[in-house]
Order: C-alpha cells, then sequence, then structure tokens
C-alpha cells in the first residue's frame, strides 16, 4: 500500500503547507505547523459522526435513550454520568504514577464479566499489568491484553477481536505509520486520537484514551486532545496523600465538574462514598486561622478546612501564597479586605491553604478566605461549628452562590451548628439544628464571624 503523503497544518490558522517550516505562511504564527495526513478532506472526515450525511429537520432524528453500562465502580460511574456509553470517546488524564492504569484495570475486569473488554498497553509488558492484577487481586479477570504501540496493528486487532470497550494505556505511546513524526508528538497523538474516534463512532466501542500530563498541565501538549473526544477525566490528588480525585472537566453524556473520590490502598482505588468530611482537619479546640468551608465539586457538597498563616513581613517584599485555591484572586480578596473590611496586610506575608490537597476553583470560596485571613491577622479563632461560604464583590458585597441549600444541608448532617452565607442564600426554610447567619456586607461578616 502506497504511504499516504504528509501535510503541515497550521494549529492556529488550520492553513496547510507541504513542507514543514518555522512560520505560518498564513497567518505568520511561529512553531505551530504540525505534520498531519494529506488525504482528500472527504474520505477524512465523512464517517467521524457515524452519521449519514444527508440534511434532514431535527425532529426527523430517531432518538434512543443512551444504553449505558456501569463499570461496577461506583465512582468512577459517577464522573462518567452512569456509565460508559457506546461509541463514546473517553480522555483520562494524570500526573504520572497517580493510579491511572490502576483504576482502568479495575474498570476493565469489572466490565470484563459482562462485555468483552481490551486492554492496549504501550507502556508496561503484559507481565507488568500481570503483577499488578496479582497485587488487585484481579489475575482471573476476563479482560483481553494486547502490548502494541502502532496503531494500525491495534485497529486491525480490534476489527478481528470485536470488544465493546477499549483501553489505550498510553495515547502518546502510539505512532501511526501514516507520520514520519515520532510518537508522543502532538502530531502523532492528534492522528492517532482521531483515528480512535473514528472508529469508535462507527463501530459503537467506547474507547478511554490515557493521556499524560504535560509539564504545563495540559494533556498532550496545547489541549488538542480535549475537543477530539466526548469526555474528558482528570485523575488528580495529593501524591503524599492515599486520596485520589477523578474529575470530569467535560462531558457530552452528563454532567462537567463532577468529582469522583478513591483512596489508594495496596488492593488498588476503592471508592470513597461518603466523603464530605475528608478534607477537615482534626483540631482538638479551634485555632486561629482556620475557617470551614462548604464548597460544591459538581452535584456533591464538600466541607473543606481554609487555613490562612499571616506572619510580619521577614524584610523584602510581601509574600501571598494560595494552595489548591486561586492566587490571583487571593491578591484580589486582601484589596478588597483593606478597602472594605479596614484590614491592612501590606506588612504582612499572607498564606491561605486547602487541606487535603483538593483544588478548590469557585468563588464561593472568598469569604472562607478572608475570614481565616482576619481570623489568623487578629489571632482570634472562630466558631469551630461555624461553616462559611459567599462570594465576595470588589464593593465589598457578599454575593449569593449556587446550591446553598445543599451546602448547608450538607454541614447540618456533619454536625456544625452555625452558617455564615450571603443574604442571598437564606433558605426559605429552617434547617434544623443550624443557625444562619446572612450577611450582606464584608464588615459585617468579619463582626459576625467573631461571635
Ligand atoms: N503495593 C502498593 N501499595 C499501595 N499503593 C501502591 C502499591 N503499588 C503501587 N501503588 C500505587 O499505585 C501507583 C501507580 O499506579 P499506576 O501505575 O496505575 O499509575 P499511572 O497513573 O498509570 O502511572 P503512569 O503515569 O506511570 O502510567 C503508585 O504511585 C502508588 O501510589
Ligand atoms: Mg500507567
Amino acid at each position: 500500500m502506497a504511504k499516504p503523503r504528509t501535510a503541515y497544518t497550521c494549529t492556529e490558522c488550520g492553513g496547510r503547507s507541504s513542507k514543514w517550516q518555522g512560520q505560518c505562511p498564513h497567518c505568520s504564527a511561529w512553531n505551530t505547523l504540525v505534520e498531519t495526513v494529506a488525504v482528500p478532506v472527504a474520505t477524512r472526515f465523512r464517517t467521524v459522526t457515524g452519521a449519514v450525511a444527508d440534511v434532514r429537520t431535527l425532529a426527523s432524528v430517531e432518538t434512543r435513550a443512551e444504553p449505558r453500562s456501569p463499570t461496577g465502580l461506583e465512582e468512577f460511574d459517577r464522573v462518567l454520568g452512569g456509565g460508559l456509553v457506546p461509541g463514546a470517546v473517553i480522555l483520562l488524564g494524570g500526573d504520572p504514577g497517580i493510579g491511572k492504569s490502576t483504576l482502568l484495570l479495575q474498570a476493565m475486569a469489572a466490565i470484563g464479566a459482562a462485555r468483552r473488554a481490551l486492554y492496549v498497553t504501550g507502556e508496561e509488558s503484559p507481565e507488568q499489568i500481570a503483577m499488578r492484577a496479582q497485587r488487585l487481586g484481579l489475575v482471573n479477570a476476563p479482560v483481553e491484553l494486547l502490548a502494541e504501540v502502532q496503531l494500525e496493528a491495534i485497529i486491525g486487532a480490534i476489527r478481528t477481536r470485536q470488544p465493546e470497550v477499549v483501553v489505550i494505556d498510553s495515547i502518546q505511546t502510539m505512532y501511526t505509520e501514516a507520520l514520519e513524526s515520532a510518537p508522543g508528538s502532538v502530531a502523532q497523538v492528534r492522528e492517532c486520537a482521531a483515528q480512535l474516534t473514528r472508529l469508535a463512532k462507527q463501530s459503537a466501542i467506547t474507547v478511554i484514551l490515557v493521556g499524560h500530563v504535560t509539564k504545563e498541565g495540559a494533556i498532550a501538549g496545547p489541549r488538542v486532545l480535549e475537543h477530539i473526544v466526548d469526555t474528558v477525566l482528570y485523575f488528580e490528588g495529593d501524591t503524599h496523600s492515599s486520596f485520589r480525585l477523578v474529575r470530569a472537566i467535560k462531558n457530552r453524556f452528563g454532567a462537567a465538574n463532577e468529582l469522583g473520590v478513591f483512596a489508594m490502598t495496596e488492593r488498588g482505588l476503592k471508592g470513597v462514598a461518603n466523603p464530605s468530611a475528608l478534607f477537615l482537619s482534626q483540631h482538638a479546640a479551634a485555632v486561629p486561622g482556620s475557617c470551614i468551608l462548604a464548597t460544591m465539586e459538581g452535584s456533591r457538597p464538600l466541607l473543606v478546612e481554609v487555613q490562612a498563616l499571616v506572619d510580619a513581613l521577614q524584610g523584602g517584599l510581601a509574600r501571598r501564597l494560595a494552595v489548591g485555591l486561586d492566587p490571583q484572586r487571593l491578591a484580589l480578596l486582601l484589596a478588597v479586605l483593606h478597602r472594605h473590611g479596614g484590614v491592612e496586610t501590606a506588612a504582612f506575608d499572607v498564606f491561605v491553604n486547602a487541606v487535603g490537597g483538593v483544588r478548590i476553583s469557585e468563588p464561593a470560596a472568598d469569604l472562607a478566605v478572608l475570614a481565616s485571613i482576619n481570623s489568623s491577622m487578629k489571632n482570634s479563632a472562630l466558631n469551630d461549628k461555624s461553616i462559611v461560604f459567599g462570594e465576595v464583590g470588589l464593593a465589598g458585597e457578599i454575593r449569593p452562590v449556587q446550591r446553598g441549600q445543599e451546602r448547608l444541608r450538607e454541614a447540618a448532617k456533619l454536625g456544625f451548628r452555625r452558617a455564615i452565607i450571603p443574604v442571598g442564600n437564606r433558605p426559605k426554610q429552617a434547617i434544623e439544628g443550624m443557625e444562619i447567619v446572612a450577611v450582606g456586607r464584608i464588615g459585617e461578616a468579619l463582626e459576625r464571624l467573631r461571635g
């Protein structure tokens, strides 16, 4: 078979060039040309969605309920939106050694009982996988293994074995003969993923791609894969703690921002069914600089301890450091605290931390961050049976956040008795055992927090 011709395509403007150049001849961007297969557009993309390309009205398209097959790992199913969908392509990204292969081997072993599952490994030998399976107690799991890195051979195996679920571990090790670039390059990763996606859509196979996270935190270069696939999951967690979080960043078949919580044990990943109290540290008595935040992770309320340390400046520039929280937002909040709360931090180093390695990106954490900073600064502890949430605006107002009720109910369930929340989140009905303190402005909030 004649080798397909290759060309170079600009990742910025999509323009093509027959040879590699440092600068795109179309949009003049630098270092954006990547190798691609020069097949006619018509054959290349015709069947990506698996649909016949004729124009129809929306109402005439027959829909069917997406049949979902649960993987048997409850926390994994939660992030997937209920289970695996035929034809879906899922990307699982994460830091090295976080547990991607472990999770997928466990999931495949559970799925394998009901449907044919194929695990393609490009990184580890079958012996290594078997050793892991032994440790996890899955030696007799009905999973088919294929140690292969060449895409054409893998696709051939998929066509003959006809599995319903395929794991590719990892997409960075795969290469297609159609391109000359090295495995792991943007061109190879993109082309391999595109071909596997086409196969998934055509044959209604669920494909799970493992992707390594690059230095910059993106999966395989500048987000090349996230657009191609249906679902993007990130595996995160602190390597120093045994807890692992799987987060859905994008999901065409379910809610994004869902969170699955696991504990890494010698026998593999175990789902943590009730994680809301996981990120609270145990203090014998209330300590200054600590505030309990009721946050939402997807559809799930989570209580997290936010800690702050405000320390007199030891010469040089004042340091502002945020771990697990947005550092930009910290600077903004300190300015609001100064202007509207009358608390000056210019002569202090400020450190804030979300306990337990969680990452909180929602603005509902604002009030808790300010409360813990103020508490550390004044060296006075907050009531340890209180929880806090609320967004802080630049004008010093406390703005309501979504799903206030759920946050309050979860806190009440875990024994918290007092909640300092935005006026806009005041619940219509009283929550049993919970005193609600609704605040409208930052000054008022700091005042009431002391009580
Ligand atoms: N005996 C053990 N007891 C407890 N945990 C273990 C044990 N062996 C391995 N682990 C855990 O499994 C992790 C490795 O898991 P795994 O190989 O699935 O990660 P990965 O994300 O696939 O890594 P890579 O990026 O290298 O492919 C280790 O970092 C460790 O936390
Ligand atoms: Mg691995």
